[in-house]
């Protein structure tokens, strides 16, 4: 007998009436009508049955320490910067792990199973990388944590810091970071990023940079980074997180750009809701959005996610952890209003982020990974219109997470006692 059986789920691919069969952790079959028994059956009532949230960009080092120890007035990036600076001696590896875990709580609530977080490995205690190591073991049978060696003072500009990122690869961070645009020159920049592909080859782990987060269109490291990966033979293995010069870069240059970046096999890892927060900031009006060109990028074949960069941190006071809040400004900042497009923002805080961090397992067809979050929705698109309730939260076929569907009662004479923000036509 199979240990779970999921009885008419809607998939993202758009297929209805799928019954999903799960086996010791794996999923088994997909298809309409199954006749299998099951210990456990689940009937989805043609709600939306997705693989689990990705998130392929945070900083979990940071996260939950808005207003320690003051707030970001400005709300800038360069104060928030400053702001984790004063921050950084303070923190103690035992207030690092409390909050880590508290997230990783948060995250599990929102169907939220796998997360690539950046560690900043410029202070040379190397407290953080210690502490959510350690988070990443212990939250090992809910959640996939990837890690990234984040020079975020700049990996030549502050001393010691390239001794720093080898020695939390040594410890088991599974990705080198990097950040070409805050060191001291562009040359200096692009050599950061010759130093370090070099380190990641040697090493045979992925790379994940920071690149080009400014609003500055002579800031071109992501063509560096597609240079070296292609050098490398690291198609694939490869992402640039931000890439904000390119939304005010020339466009004959991003013409000649983004087929480089596809050549490459470089995926681009946008950040909506802290591009349109703290890009454009020294514009007037009109003012830029700053998110890197979204449509243009999927256009080209170039696999784009979207991440959440931040929770209640020094650079971003909001967020709790919701992926479809991250898609839908993502929606709204490429204006990817299109039938095609909304989905694909769907796609992007799901299967795509799934390609960066190369999940083993994802997706839901047989001999996948049984984890798997059932939206109060009937398809991706609704999913992110009413930011769906995460009804049950499935890690290897056993339920983590589960939350009330969204209803609200009503008291009003002659129309319905309830609603739920859905839509059934009929003409
Ligand atoms: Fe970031």
């Amino acid at each position: 007998m199979a240990d779970l059986l999921i009885r008419n789920a809607t998939l993202p691919d758009g297929r209805t009436g799928c019954d999903v069969l799960v086996t010791e952790g794996r999923i088994v079959d997909v298809a309409p009508r199954l006749s299998a028994a099951a210990a456990h059956v689940l009937d989805a009532d043609g709600y939306l049955l997705s693989p689990p949230f990705v998130d392929a960009h945070f900083h979990m080092d940071s996260t939950l320490t808005y207003g320690l120890p003051r707030m970001n007035r400005s709300g800038t990036l360069l104060e928030g910067i400053a702001l984790w600076g004063e921050l950084k001696p303070l923190l103690t590896q035992e207030a690092l792990v409390e909050r880590a875990l508290s997230y990783c709580d948060w995250a599990v609530a929102k169907g939220l199973l796998a997360i690539r977080s950046h560690v900043d490995i410029c202070d040379p205690r190397l407290l953080a990388v210690e502490a959510l190591l350690h988070v990443r073991e212990q939250v090992k049978p809910y959640l996939d944590l990837q890690l990234v060696a984040f020079p975020q003072d700049g990996v030549l500009r502050s001393p010691g810091a390239l001794d720093n990122l080898k020695r939390a690869l040594a410890m088991g961070v599974d990705v080198t970071g990097g950040i070409p645009h805050f060191e001291r020159t562009m040359a200096e920049g692009a050599e950061s990023i010759r130093i370090l592909c070099n380190l990641a080859a040697e090493r045979g782990c992925p790379v994940d940079m920071h690149c080009d987060e400014t609003d500055d269109p002579m800031s071109r490291h992501i063509e560096t980074l597609a240079f070296h990966t292609r050098r490398l033979g690291m198609q694939g293995r490869v992402a640039g997180s931000h890439l904000t010069s390119m939304h005010s870069m020339d466009n004959y240059y991003v013409s000649k750009l983004i087929p480089l970046i596809r050549e490459a096999g470089v995926h681009a890892i946008a950040n909506p809701l802290i591009n349109i927060t703290l890009q454009g900031r020294h514009d007037t009006y009109p003012k830029r959005r700053g998110m890197t060109r979204v449509p243009e990028l999927m256009a080209a074949d170039v696999n784009v996610a979207f991440g959440h960069d931040c929770v209640m941190d020094p650079w971003y006071a909001l967020g709790s952890g919701d992926m479809l809040e991250v898609a839908a400004m993502g929606l709204h900042v490429a204006q990817m209003t299109g039938v095609d497009a909304m989905r694909a923002c769907f796609a992007a805080v799901t299967a795509n982020p799934a390609r960066i961090l190369a999940l083993d397992g994802y997706g839901i067809a047989p001999g996948c990974r049984a984890d798997f979050v059932l939206l109060q929705a009937r398809d991706p698109v609704e999913a992110i219109r009413v930011r769906a309730a995460r009804l049950k939260v499935f890690r290897a076929g056993r339920v983590i997470a589960e939350t009330p569907a969204a209803t609200a009662t009503l008291h009003l004479d002659g129309r319905p006692k309830s609603v739920d923000w859905t839509v059934r036509s009929s003409v």
